[in-house]
């Protein structure tokens, strides 16, 4: 292994411009951590946020984004017993992912599933992770419920409508074009929701109400969300992309026992990512190996130019996932 290696930073708050080419140390593995040399790392919406100033990594994580990554093991930490030098893994990252090599605890690294590339591997961690834990996990989706997934085209989109749909929900979801409507209805849900042309409210009402509700857009969605909710619903937010502040009539709450719930995944412990990472083996995995669900491609960059790969996401025109070549 060199002593350097090529990433990319954040030179400042900003625009994509701010992600610069540079060089910095290759890291070593802390106990219980592996470095991998990176194949390929996933871009995702919460970098452009942390590039924007607005998502500021934990004081131990890497200063240099990417959440997500897959490549080969190259060392491992003081008692990991798991991994080996040469195995190919698929890990979630505490930041560092746009860069030749990272480090990252072995218990959030996943074999890369069977027949599966690398390139698509480094797109699952950020976005199963995140649905798992907050679809699963927190909302308690089970099979029958009806399901509502908001921006159904984006990485966690693609990703909740299938999960959702493999593991026996009735799948809506709403989208912003013809398209990307297309796109959800192809991987699963049985309505996909122009937005610019239909009320989801409405649509949902006339089915009886969503039973959980996963929403990234917040803002004037809060209250029509609450609307759409059937008795004893859940909503789930994992952003705002439309502000966090809003005026809500919280009596339907009360009586309709509503839950409103939400989370952040790169803030939670070590162990919590480890949870979620044993849950994705155990209930996930065996659904990737069989080639029943898999990451929706969208577009690849070379690392050096991730500045390109964040312009092109923050465009909007997206179906899926955004990856860099860094290996
Ligand atoms: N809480 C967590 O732990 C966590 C983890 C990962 C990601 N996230 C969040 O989940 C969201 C999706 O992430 P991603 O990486 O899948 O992103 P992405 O592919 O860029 O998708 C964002 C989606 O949001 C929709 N959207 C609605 N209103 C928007 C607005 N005002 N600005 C931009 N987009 C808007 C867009 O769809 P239309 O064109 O159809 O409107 C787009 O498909 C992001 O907000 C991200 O921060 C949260």
């Amino acid at each position: 292994m060199t002593e350097t290696m090529q990433a990319v930073e954040i030179t400042q708050s900003g625009g994509p411009e701010v992600l610069q080419p540079t060089t910095r140390p290759v890291p070593e593995p802390r106990p219980g951590e592996v470095v991998m040399r990176v194949a390929w790392a996933g871009v995702n919406r919460p970098d452009a946020l942390q590039r924007a100033g607005l998502y500021a990594p934990p004081p131990s994580a890497s200063d240099l984004p990417g959440l997500e990554a897959a490549g080969e093991v190259v060392a491992i930490g003081e008692g990991v017993a798991e991994w080996a030098p040469g195995d190919a893994v698929c890990a979630l990252l505490p930041g560092g992912g746009y860069a030749e090599y990272v480090a990252t605890p072995a218990a959030h690294c996943l074999p890369v599933p069977s027949g599966m590339g690398l390139r698509e591997a480094a797109c699952l961690p950020e976005t199963f992770f995140t649905v798992w834990s907050n679809v699963f996990m927190r909302g308690g989706l089970s099979a029958g419920e009806r399901f509502l997934v908001h921006g159904g085209s984006s990485g966690i989109g693609t990703t909740a409508i299938q999960l959702a749909h493999a593991f026996g929900a009735r799948v809506f979801a709403t989208a912003g074009s013809e398209a990307k409507c297309a796109a959800c209805s192809e991987l699963g849900a049985e309505r996909a929701i122009n937005y610019r042309e239909e009320d989801f409210v409405e649509i949902l009402k006339a089915e009886g109400g969503a039973d959980l509700i996963l929403d990234m857009v917040g803002g004037p969605y809060l209250p029509r969300n609450i609307k759409a909710l059937a008795d004893d619903g859940r909503l789930v937010n994992i952003a705002f992309l439309q502000g966090p502040k809003v005026e809500v009539n919280f009596m339907p709450v009360m009586m309709r026992r509503l839950t409103l719930t939400g989370s952040t995944l790169r803030p939670q412990s070590d162990l919590a990512k480890a949870r979620i990472a044993e849950a994705l083996r155990e209930h996930v995995w065996p659904l990737l190996d069989a080639g029943r669900i898999a990451p929706v491609m969208d577009s690849e960059y070379p690392l050096a130019e991730a500045a390109q790969a964040h312009a092109h996401m923050e465009a909007g025109d997206h179906i899926g996932k955004i990856v860099l070549k860094v290996g």
